[in-house]
């Protein structure tokens, strides 16, 4: 999500509560997500091309009856995103192919009998630098540690306090020009998950609400810009960026996530590939 749909969410305030059916419904997709990201572990090496990838992930979402939910999201024309290096995310999959010690996020939504899965990894190219694993370390545990931070009557800044004060502890920093987002029905809904602390926009959580955790984390400065492509979003001083992201529900007592790995692959490196 961009800064204006944030504005956007700031000002409607509806965030949509779900019960049983919407829960199974999510579970399915998220395990969709998952499943397609495992697949993916065993084809991440030097000298596959992001498109291979591509094709991959949008025949294992046809081939399961699901639909690929960025192909055609605002005129996005591929399946997955294939964010590498200094990209913070939304890279689109090309010919280029993978090099040794590249880090790579890969992140797939899909819409499973109408509900969305959206879930992304980072995957190591290779070997990868002690630094670059170090990133990718620190961005997971911000994942988990925001994940902890969920349920009913905490708020939405227990979580982006959770992550922000982590990496910057860890001397790395949190992207603001991005953010979790409610999900379910639709792909992008209320509320807005910060990963960092915004006093201005904070929600009370409420055992139903759907949203994704998907913290970007820099080795250097937070700042990023968006290629002309109009998606390629980098850092501004060409610093590593790395990304982890789950889908959650509230529940009556804590946090279920709907997006972990059957298979124990949460985060690298994976046994293959
Ligand atoms: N999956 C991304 C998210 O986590 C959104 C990608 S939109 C796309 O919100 F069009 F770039 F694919
Ligand atoms: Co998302
Ligand atoms: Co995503």
């Amino acid at each position: 999500m961009t800064e204006t749909d944030v504005a956007e969410r700031k000002r409607s305030g509806d965030i949509p509560l779900h019960g049983p059916e919407g829960f199974e419904g999510m579970r399915r997709a998220g395990r969709m997500v998952a499943e397609c990201l495992d697949m993916l572990t065993e084809h991440v090496k030097p000298g596959v091309t992001t498109e291979y990838l591509d094709r991959l992930a949008f025949e294992f979402i046809r081939d399961n009856g699901a639909y690929p939910a960025c192909l055609h999201y605002r005129g996005y024309t591929k399946t997955i995103c294939t964010s590498i290096n200094h990209v913070v995310c939304h890279g689109i999959p090309n010919d280029k192919p993978l090099r040794d010690g590249d880090i790579m996020n890969v992140d797939v939504t899909l819409i499973l009998d109408g509900w969305h899965g959206d879930a992304s990894r980072m995957y190591y190219v290779g070997d990868v630098s002690r630094r670059a694993q170090r990133l990718c370390e620190i961005t997971y545990e911000c994942l988990l540690r925001g994940i902890a931070a969920v349920k009913p009557g905490a708020t939405t800044n227990d979580i982006g306090a959770a992550i922000q004060t982590y990496a910057e502890a860890e001397r790395c920093s949190v992207v603001r020009d991005f953010c979790g987002h409610g999900v379910g029905k639709t792909f992008h809904a209320s509320p807005t998950i910060l990963h960092y602390v915004e006093p201005a926009y904070n929600v009370v959580l409420e055992p139903g609400m759907f949203f994704t955790i998907e913290p970007m984390i820099n080795l250097g400065r937070p700042q990023v810009k968006v290629l002309s492509d109009g998606w390629t979003a980098v850092t501004r001083d060409r610093s590593l960026s790395a990304q982890f992201e789950h889908m959650v529900g509230v529940t009556e007592t804590g946090v279920e996530v709907f997006t972990d790995s059957p298979k124990g692959l949460d985060k690298p490196p994976y046994p293959l590939g």
